[in-house]
């Protein structure tokens, strides 16, 4: 039978990461995924810094590659192709990828293959559940907010997403005025399961407008506000006090996303897919409320839903290698002259 086995290198964000993935018959296997997170260089700086970012992929990338290839127990002559996040992304940290996927194509002879960071998250699902297209995703993380109609490796429709902050983001700022640690996400929803939602008003962005365009930011400014009315009257915030505006927040958040997954959900359904499926993807998907609020949606209209493991929703090279290996079976290759963008629309 058919085998392919692809490296696949990412490292367009706060994760350097490396992975080695094989095809058999039709069966897809993650033989390594490694991923060197960033968060300690860049907790003193409330976000990712470019400069520190740039730097750490490039001193990290060659020992995740080494890594990757030793805990799968292959050799570069093994390999078929490697496949490299070529954007979108922090330019400094994808230059540093397709630099090392360039070395490595050169030095072994390999055929390079230039993924879309984006469609690597797409894609995820067909590694992981063998889905079908066409499929709707929802990619809700840290940076990424948006909803994608999949019909094919190279066939994606975005029907919207958010035109300011990602959840991820608001997640973190919210943790963050509130003094919680950080990722801002794990602690807000910790928080929020004793609070009671409806003491502070949250609105709930867009929901009035037609379409499936998202916001965030506003959310933002509503929690600093019922967080500073609160102090100015009290002279400080309680446990409950965190409770309440953290349940407050996530309850907008999950009442919007499921809103507009609802409205994504019947656009997508107009095309009368034969077995019609949801995923999500990102870090927020991890998000227990959001996830059953989003399941809910899919379920009332008889649709399947998936969420991959989170260690596959989050920033990983195992997708990238997948894409790889999708792009590689239908012949698709990239020449030594493939560049590195920091924006790429899908
Ligand atoms: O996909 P991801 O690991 O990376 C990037 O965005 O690059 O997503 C990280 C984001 C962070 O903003 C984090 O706060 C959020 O996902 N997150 C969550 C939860 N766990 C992680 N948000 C809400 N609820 C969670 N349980
Ligand atoms: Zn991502």
């Amino acid at each position: 039978g058919e085998t392919i086995t692809i490296l696949g290198l990412e490292s367009s964000c706060d994760d350097t990461a490396a992975a080695v993935v094989r095809l058999t018959d039709g069966a897809p296997v993650i033989l390594s995924s490694v991923v060197e997170g960033q968060t300690a260089l860049h907790a003193d700086f409330g976000g990712v810094v470019p400069e520190i970012a740039a730097r750490a992929h490039a001193e990290q990338i060659d020992h995740c590659v080494e890594r990757a290839l030793a805990e799968a127990g292959v050799a570069l002559t093994d390999l078929d192709a490697v496949a490299v996040t070529a954007g979108p992304g922090l330019i400094g940290g994808v230059l540093a990828g397709v630099m090392c996927a360039k070395a490595i194509s050169v030095a072994a002879g390999l055929p390079l293959i230039g993924v879309n960071h984006l469609a690597g998250h797409a894609l995820t699902p067909r590694l992981t559940d063998g889905l079908s297209f066409p499929f709707l995703m929802l990619l809700v993380s840290g940076g990424h907010c948006q909803f994608l109609l999949v019909r094919g490796v190279e066939d994606f429709t975005r029907l919207g997403g958010t035109i300011d902050d990602a959840p991820g983001e608001a997640f973190d700022k919210t943790a963050k005025l509130l003094g919680l640690p950080q990722p801002g996400g794990p602690s807000v929803e910790a928080e929020a399961a004793t609070g009671d939602a409806t003491r502070f008003a949250f609105p709930r962005p867009l929901l009035d407008r037609p379409g499936v365009d998202l916001s965030f930011s506003g959310l933002k400014t509503a929690l600093l506000r019922a967080r500073d009315s609160v102090v100015a009257e009290k002279g400080g915030l309680t446990r409950q006090d965190r409770a309440d505006l953290c349940a407050g927040f996530q309850a907008a958040v999950v009442e919007v996303l499921a809103a507009k997954s609802a409205r994504a959900l019947d656009l997508y359904l107009q095309e009368r897919p034969r077995a019609p499926a949801f995923a999500v993807a990102g870090g927020v998907a991890a998000n227990r409320a959001i996830r059953a609020g989003l399941e809910g949606v899919a379920r009332d209209r008889g649709v399947r839903f998936l969420a991959p493991p989170l260690a596959l929703c989050t920033d990983n090279a195992a997708m990238i290698a997948w894409a790889g290996i999708e792009r590689f079976r239908l012949g698709l290759r990239d020449g030594l002259d493939l560049p590195a963008r920091p924006r790429w629309p899908l």
